[in-house]
């Protein structure tokens, strides 16, 4: 049972510009076929927690490209406002989202969003963070991290270093 973090950011630690693109990080295209590890990834997981930005800028993908039930975390969206199948709107405290999703058989959660992985984080609820850094300085945009009250300590497991400069790195939260 484990919440895992998996997501690319730019050196200086931005998940998307300002305006929320991430031109940036489609342009890259794993060399080695493998997704960056994401296609393993995703089959390893039960269900995907969301923060409600991210939600909007997959909301229309088609075809839509989680194969787990996503939990998209919201105060300002009603239930009813999302109808897809398989994604429901929760709003409530973190530790008692997990909580609920964990009796309901969820172990691994996937948990994305800069200001819901912080939520999590601060709450010391991630237990693995696998960060894929894309070799670029953006200035400016969403951060990954953000303030905490206390250090959050990690351990290194690995790193894959692709071929085309991306570097994926996993630390396990904890010493
Ligand atoms: N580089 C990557 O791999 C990657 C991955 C994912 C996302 N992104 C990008 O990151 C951006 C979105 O990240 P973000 O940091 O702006 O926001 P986010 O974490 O996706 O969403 C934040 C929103 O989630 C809701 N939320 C979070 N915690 C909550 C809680 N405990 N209870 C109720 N609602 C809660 C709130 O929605 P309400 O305001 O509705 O209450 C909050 O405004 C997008 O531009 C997306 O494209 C990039």
């Amino acid at each position: 049972m484990a919440n895992y973090v998996f997501i690319a950011a730019s050196i200086d630690g931005y998940i998307a510009r300002g305006d929320g693109s991430i031109d940036w990080l489609t342009g890259h295209e794993d060399p080695t076929g493998g997704e960056y590890g994401y296609g393993d990834f995703i089959e390893s997981i039960d269900a995907i927690v969301m923060g409600r930005r991210t939600y909007e800028t997959v909301a229309n993908l088609d075809p839509w490209p989680y194969p787990r039930p996503v939990f998209v975390l919201s105060s300002t969206l009603a239930p009813g406002d999302v109808r897809r199948p398989g994604v429901r709107v929760v709003s409530m405290e973190l530790p008692a989202l997990v909580a609920m999703l964990k009796r309901e058989g969820y172990a691994n959660l996937y948990v994305d969003g800069g200001a819901t992985i912080q939520g999590f984080l601060r709450h010391g609820l991630i237990d693995e963070l696998i960060i894929t850094r894309v070799p670029v300085l953006l200035g400016g945009g969403v951060p990954l991290f953000g303030p905490l009250e206390r250090d959050v300590p990690l351990s290194h497991v690995d790193t894959i270093v692709y071929p085309d400069g991306l570097v994926k790195s996993r630390y396990r939260v904890g010493r």
